[in-house]
């Protein structure tokens, strides 16, 4: 490998313009060769802005462009069988949660990466979020005792287009971060139980074409700790994520909604500026997690979420949609 690790970004939509970014402008030791997207144009703008002379309309291209690693942003749809692709082609992989939409699908892209003892990161970026690291840093070394109680949030400022949001999404594309999250904060134990209850508040004519865009979930561990999950499509004033660790020591507490440390006192009361966006609350922990990968790279071994860790977190999203079918709790 050359003294960069030459990297092929395959998905230029909303998070691949921003993992682009972060790879051509803010990450060591990586270099961003090639963007592959089949949607018109949108590989060669991306490409156009970076200064990057390689835009595909097919990853099948960009694999054989002479890339080390691929950081897939593709829809979700399409992680697995990319995950799968690139795994033969002897690439290692960042791909963007969720890893796929079923176990079922992920399975045989797993074998893949296996077969091919390839590096696989999902992108829990989550875990790269200073906060949370030293909630897990403060459990790993005692520090809050036995875990007991877990929670973790996710809202979104808004719910531009309810008509677009793929059914389950909540579950499957938000609240899996929030399952990572629970996983990693309470490590070794493993989730038994889910109930999940769900429905359409912001946006209650969609429900009927099944957009659910509130959820609560709760999640017993193998440990006897419980957790809570709750999301929703709007939070008016700002993106919101936050975790916390109950154990018989203390309690951690990480996320905050201030994108800067600006209190502004005014008339009517004190303001603190918020972020209208994941990626404007989160940067931090995107930089982070893709600075990781390039490490992965080069040692074999990441640091971050592997496959192992986004089936667990997958298989709470299914125990989520059968638990909302069924209205009773479900077993894992
Ligand atoms: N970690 C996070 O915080 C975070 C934030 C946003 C999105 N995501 C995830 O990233 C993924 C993409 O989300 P988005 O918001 O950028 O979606 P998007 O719809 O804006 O972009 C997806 C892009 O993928 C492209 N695409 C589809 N099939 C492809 C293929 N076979 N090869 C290459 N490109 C293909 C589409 O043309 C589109 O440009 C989703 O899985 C989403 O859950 C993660």
């Amino acid at each position: 490998m050359s003294k960069q690790v030459k990297i092929g970004l395959i998905g230029a939509g909303r998070i691949g313009q921003s993992h682009g970014e972060i790879l051509a402008l803010h990450t060591p030791g990586a270099k961003l060769t090639a963007i592959a997207d089949p949607a018109p144009g949108a590989a060669a703008s991306l490409a156009a802005r970076l200064g990057l002379s390689q835009a595909f309309t097919s990853p099948d291209e960009l694999l054989a462009s002479g890339v080390d690693a691929v950081v897939v942003a593709a829809s979700a749809t399409v992680h697995a069988e990319l995950i799968a692709q690139a795994a033969a082609a002897g690439k290692a992989i960042f791909c963007e949660k969720p890893a796929a939409l079923s176990v079922a699908e992920l399975d045989p892209a797993l074998a893949a990466v296996e077969r091919a003892g390839a590096v696989l990161q999902i992108g829990f970026n989550r875990r790269f979020a200073p906060g949370f690291a030293a909630a897990r840093a403060a459990v790993d070394n005692g520090q809050l005792g036995a875990v007991r109680l877990l929670r973790s949030n996710t809202r979104d400022p808004g719910l531009a287009n309810p008509g677009a949001v793929p059914p389950w999404t909540i579950f499957t594309q938000t609240l899996i971060h929030d399952f990572d999250t629970l996983n990693w904060l309470n490590p070794g134990a493993e989730p038994i139980r889910v109930f999940a209850q769900a429905d359409a508040l912001v946006a209650p004519d969609f429900k009927a074409k099944g957009l659910l865009d509130t959820a609560l979930v709760t999640i017993a561990y193998s440990n006897g700790a419980l957790a809570m999950a709750d999301a929703c499509f709007e939070a008016v004033y700002g993106y919101d994520v936050r975790g916390e660790v109950f154990g018989s020591s203390g309690l951690a507490k990480a996320g905050h909604i201030r994108v800067t440390d600006l209190d502004r006192y005014a008339a009517d009361g004190m303001h603190v500026d918020t972020a209208r966006s994941d990626t404007g609350l989160l940067q931090d922990s995107y930089r982070g997690e893709l600075a990781a990968f390039v490490k992965a790279v080069r040692s074999g071994r990441t640091t971050g979420a592997t496959g192992e860790d986004a089936r667990r977190a997958l298989a709470i999203a299914e125990a989520c949609i059968a638990s909302y079918q069924s209205g009773q709790p479900v077993e894992l």
